[in-house]
């Protein structure tokens, strides 16, 4: 009885250890905005209350960049072609996450089409959602306040700006298709330009996206034929900064 008791109460303080465990340097992500709501509870027993998400409905809908068209660098038909390539991504995040209900439903979850259905769901989900930080990092002025807390951490974790900077352009010249993120580590404490390949590969656990570049080749081969360096330069030219900066310090 005392070793269960002990067990007990070991458990308990883990979990609120956990709980009120916080990484370093700002702040980890916020969730949205939250509603308390209140679990059903045995009777006789009075349960407090838990945050409960602020669910956005299912299907998902593709949100709508059309304030991009008319950036420096950008053409209309390379926006336009890129917006229907993201909006695909969403219809699949739909679609997949519908069949695989459909088979939970009906005890298909250890089938392959289930299996094979549930792998993909990362690869469209974060294609989905990559999409929407690169076009919400897009148009902006492309000027980077200098006394801002991610400047600082940039000159910080890389040595100067000009120094972060070559390494994410590098990395976004990387030969293949894929992604460049401006990730933070609000574990480590640290910045960390990745090179993200396809959607889902290599990205770092716990990370925090800040600056997004999409290299995959409908990015730019449109306006810039194989000139990679060409489009980075349009992308630097066209980032918000403020943007990439707020997700710095949520
Ligand atoms: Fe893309």
């Amino acid at each position: 009885m005392l070793r269960t008791c002990m067990t007990t109460a070991m458990v308990g303080c883990l979990l609120v250890a956990l709980l009120n465990a916080q990484p370093p340097g700002p702040a980890a992500p916020v969730a949205p905005a939250a509603i308390m709501v209140a679990p059903a509870a045995a009777p006789g027993v009075t349960a407090a209350p838990v945050p409960l998400l602020l669910r956005i409905p299912e299907p998902y809908a593709p949100r709508d960049y059309g304030n991009l068209v008319g950036m420096p660098g950008f053409s209309g038909t390379s926006l336009s072609n890129h917006f229907t390539l993201y909006q695909g991504y969403v219809k699949n995040v739909n679609l997949l996450q519908s069949n695989l209900r459909t088979l939970l439903a009906g005890a298909q979850e250890t089938t392959p089409p289930y299996a094979e259905q549930k792998r993909r769901l990362g690869w469209e989900f974060n294609g989905m959602r990559l999409h929407e930080y690169y076009f919400d990092n897009l148009g902006g002025t492309g000027v980077m306040a200098t006394n801002t807390p991610l400047y600082a951490q940039l000159c910080a974790d890389f040595g100067s700006y000009d120094s972060w900077k070559r390494d994410f352009t590098g990395t976004g010249k990387m030969r293949g298709i894929g992604w460049a993120v401006l990730y933070y580590d609000p574990f480590g404490g640290r910045l960390m330009n990745m090179w993200i390949n396809e959607h889902d590969a290599n990205h770092i656990a716990g990370g925090v996206p800040l600056l997004v570049l999409d290299v995959f080749e409908h990015a730019y081969l449109t306006d810039y034929q194989l000139d990679r360096a060409a489009y980075l330069n349009a992308f630097f030219g066209n980032i918000n900064w403020d943007v990439v900066t707020a997700r710095f310090s949520l």
